[in-house]
């Protein structure tokens, strides 16, 4: 029988240098999130400090892609989204410089990539050392990159999942911090696989940030 609930975390299973950031204890944690295209992850992170489920306060949205419904999201929730094109900068690093520049101007502790789809560079990764996480659509490791869920069909494995994990230089690969599996059915298309993923997204991704913002 498989169960496709998260697997329950525990602070042990988060490192004691990732949240022991801020001696301030109980002040909400300042959020800045990172965004490319639908944002439901960036709903849900909103929806659970609405109810009282995450001490913090979305500082900002940064999103990329000037047509990502993320931005409208923002919006409805109050939240300033600031839209900075990756296609207005030279390369890389200097993205990423103005990246951690504005999350910096917004006094982010915390930035969250959900649905960032940029390779990120060791610029961004030295503003906010350890202090950066991802949702990514698979049981990492396997399955690291993009087309994560159209890769987990094509290996034909009985079981995926999501992964929230620390963001590091190699895509994909900081330590894993929670995860859920959820079973792959015999007639799955991407798109039916990715819709049960992201159920499971949705409650681990803020079941994280939970775990950090009580440090
Ligand atoms: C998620 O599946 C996440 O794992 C991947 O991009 C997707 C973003 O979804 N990195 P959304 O924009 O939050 O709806």
């Amino acid at each position: 029988m498989i169960d496709d609930a998260p697997i329950k975390p525990s602070f042990s299973l988060i490192s004691p240098d990732i949240y022991n950031y801020q001696d301030s204890k109980n002040q909400p944690l300042k959020l800045g999130i990172m965004a490319s295209g639908n944002g439901s992850n960036f709903e849900v992170i909103a929806q659970a400090i609405a109810e009282g489920k995450i001490n913090a306060k979305i500082q900002v949205l940064i999103y990329n892609n000037p047509d990502a419904k993320a931005a409208a999201r923002a919006e409805k929730w109050g939240v300033e989204a600031i839209l900075l094109n990756h296609r207005d900068c030279k390369n890389r690093k200097k993205f990423d410089s103005k990246v951690a520049q504005t999350l910096q101007q917004y006094d982010v502790e915390f930035v969250i990539m959900a649905g960032w789809m940029r390779l990120v560079t060791q610029v961004l990764i030295d503003a906010f050392p350890n202090r950066m996480i991802n949702i990514h659509p698979s049981l990492l490791p396997s399955f690291k990159g993009v087309q994560a869920v159209e890769q987990a069909i094509a290996a034909k494995v009985k079981i995926t999942g999501c992964s929230v994990h620390l963001v590091s230089l190699e895509v994909d690969s900081g330590e894993i911090l929670i995860q859920a599996a959820v079973p792959v059915l015999p007639d799955d298309t991407s798109e039916t696989l990715h819709a049960r993923i992201q159920v499971q997204e949705h409650r681990i991704l803020p079941m994280a940030i939970s775990l950090l913002s009580q440090r």
